[in-house]
């Protein structure tokens, strides 16, 4: 019922040369249109997007965004300069965005609301850092990041977002969560969306993210509650890519 998302987060990686050759080797590829494909890309190149995957099967989207509708916000990217470009898609809260740049769960549920004001589905990052897994904290961290989002929206908006969970220990460390552990996550996720709309819960789209390559995608996305990957490394060369979208 609900339609595979694989999303590629190149996160600060490309150039001009470098993605117009990764994206001409996605476009050149069958690719099975039951599922829905998405690279997320540094800002300055979704105008290159724009203009290579207009009309094409695959979209793409930003990686972060302002929280604040316009003015003086110096180097923010608004919500309506992405949807300017047509973009589709934007990740908010990335455990990168929340380290290193002390994102808080207020503020990325304030850029999921403007996201969604611009017509915009925010992809919105939850997990857990290893030492939270190690003291028992997984379901208590994410369901707080979750519900910090559900809080400022109705069920209609909040049955337009996506939820990625990136268990932070298992981001670029090759460490993958086991299907039985992310879908146990999932389940809490998807528990918790129900608990203010079934609607809601049956329609939102949960990704799986950290370290999924071609070698574990399958076995990850054939998990119940796993409805598609947040891919960063793998996602920047077109054969791992391709082989997370044909495991779908
Ligand atoms: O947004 C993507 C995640 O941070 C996963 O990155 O696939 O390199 O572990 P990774």
């Amino acid at each position: 019922m609900r339609r595979t998302l694989i999303a590629g987060n190149w996160k600060m990686n490309g150039n001009l040369a470098a993605n117009s050759s990764l994206l001409s080797e996605l476009l050149a590829a069958p690719i099975d249109s039951e599922n829905e494909v998405l690279v997320c890309v540094p800002s300055l190149y979704i105008s290159q997007c724009a203009s290579v995957l207009a009309k094409t099967s695959i979209g793409y989207g930003a990686q972060d965004v302002s929280a604040h509708q316009s003015g003086a916000y110096t180097g923010e990217v608004s919500s309506a300069m992405l949807a300017d470009f047509s973009c589709q898609y934007v990740i908010v809260g990335h455990s990168e965005r929340r380290a290193y740049h002390h994102e808080s769960n207020d503020l990325v549920a304030q850029k999921a609301l403007q996201a969604l004001r611009s017509n915009i589905c925010p992809i919105v990052c939850v997990g857990e850092t290893l030492e939270q897994r190690e003291a028992g904290k997984t379901n208590e961290v994410v369901i707080t990041q979750l519900r910090a989002v559900m809080d400022v929206l109705d069920d209609g908006a909040l049955a337009r977002i996506v939820v990625a969970y990136e268990p932070v220990w298992a981001i670029g460390t090759g460490k993958t969560a086991t299907p039985a552990m992310a879908q146990e996550v999932h389940a809490v996720l998807r528990l918790t969306l129900a608990e203010r709309s079934v609607f809601a819960s049956d329609k939102v789209r949960i990704l799986y993210g950290g370290s999924m390559k071609p070698d574990n995608a399958k076995e990850l996305l054939a998990m119940p509650d796993i409805d598609g990957g947040l891919i960063g490394g793998a996602s920047l060369k077109s054969g791992d890519f391709l082989a997370i979208i044909n495991a779908a």
